[in-house]
């Protein structure tokens, strides 16, 4: 449609990259080496120099890397495992997937866990945490860790919306037991199809995965675990290498962007709370999304709509209202349910214009100003 501003121009992002990319799929083609190739390795090592830490590992997508991990870490059938409702479905179905239990634990306004209710969900059967750095911006991993150091839990740090955040001064993703990624198209560095990788500085964990990814292998013949088929192929490498050139532009301009919106929307303090770029000093965003939490949202929402801004709600549903999850839901989750119902995530992508970003301010300011919504 004329005139729309879109959530997301993936179709930019491939044409930037399109004329390297057919150079490359050409190599390919000729070698006709497809799956866990040379491309794959090389991959896996920039991502490791990118994130500074001793092992990295991909596979399929990042909802693989989530249950794979939960399998290394050991954990079984009834086991409980934190995480929160308001994050992708997938993080809870893997759980589920492995036979243990999801306990759900609120949220505050960074839209992140509230951390100050981890110690009051732990029971003996607590086993494992999944933190997910949702947005881009990170959990506060200080407090996390020395908790479960106190009752020996395991943390999966879910860093899919959060690559190139950083936790006092060290990207995410090096401070759990085992970090997962996602490189779905739509994330911060995305792919053209699925995939996704963990990143872990223990090897024996590092070198389970690489086994399980590959149906449990440990070389042609010979299995040495129950495995799956979770393997990234050589084309999608390629496309990651190419947009891991671009990740540290795309982050800055989506900062950028973000200081744009949070200057010009902030004389709407009593409408709007903009997100916060960092809870603390120790707290850095990268803006996967940006998230308004306001007033008539519902309202709000359609206005955008019709006036040809394409806004989302991330996410409509939390998990635990999912008619799959219904026997999951034990006791209400306050402020998640609330927070649900104020959230509107704006375009922030690293191909609008200035025109794009005054336009939406503008609109906003308009549907506050006449009170469109009395
Ligand atoms: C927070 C979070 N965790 C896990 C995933 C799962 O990743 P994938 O879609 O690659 O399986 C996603 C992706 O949408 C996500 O945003």
């Amino acid at each position: 449609m004329k005139n729309k501003i879109s959530y997301l121009r993936l179709d930019k992002n491939y044409h930037k990259i399109k004329k390297k990319l057919f150079f490359f799929l050409d190599r390919i083609g000729n070698k006709g080496d497809f799956i866990l190739a040379k491309e794959v390795g090389i991959f896996e090592n920039k991502l490791k120099k990118f994130l500074n830490s001793k092992y990295v590992a991909s596979c399929a997508n990042g909802t693989d890397a989530i249950e794979i991990s939960l399998k290394i870490l050991g954990i079984k059938k009834n086991d409980e495992v934190i995480t929160v409702a308001n994050t992708w479905i997938s993080v809870a179905n893997s759980i589920i997937n492995i036979g243990a239990k999801p306990k759900f634990i609120d949220i505050d306004e960074s839209l992140n866990m509230n951390i100050l209710d981890f110690e009051k969900v732990i029971s003996k059967k607590t086993k494992c945490i999944i933190v997910t750095h949702l947005n881009g911006l990170p959990c506060k991993m200080a407090t996390i860790i020395k908790i479960c150091k106190k009752y020996n839990i395991k943390i999966i740090e879910d860093c899919s919306q959060a690559i190139g955040s950083k936790y006092k001064g060290s990207y995410v993703g090096n401070f759990g037991d085992i970090a997962t990624f996602s490189l779905h198209p739509t994330k911060n560095l995305g792919v053209f199809g699925d995939g996704g990788f963990i990143s872990t500085n223990n090897k024996r964990y590092y070198n389970k995965f690489i086994t399980i990814r590959n149906n449990g292998l440990i070389n042609r013949d010979n299995a040495k675990y129950i495995g799956r088929n979770s393997r990234l192929d050589a084309i999608q490498a390629i496309v990651g290498l190419l947009q891991l050139k671009n990740l540290k532009k795309c982050i800055s301009i989506r900062k950028a962007n973000a200081k744009f919106y949070n200057k010009s929307l902030a004389s709407l303090k009593n409408f709007i709370k903009t997100p916060n770029f960092s809870i603390d000093k120790d707290v850095k965003h990268t803006f996967h999304r940006y998230v308004i939490i306001c007033s008539e949202r519902n309202k709000l929402f359609k206005y955008l709509i019709k006036n040809n801004i394409e806004v989302k709600i991330h996410y409509p549903l939390n998990i635990h209202e999912q008619i799959s999850f219904k026997d999951y839901y034990t006791k209400k989750l306050i402020n998640t349910d609330l927070l649900n119902k104020k959230i509107i995530s704006l375009p922030i992508h690293e191909n609008l214009t200035l025109r794009d970003l005054r336009k939406i301010i503008k609109l906003i300011k308009n549907f506050y100003k006449k009170k469109i919504f009395s």
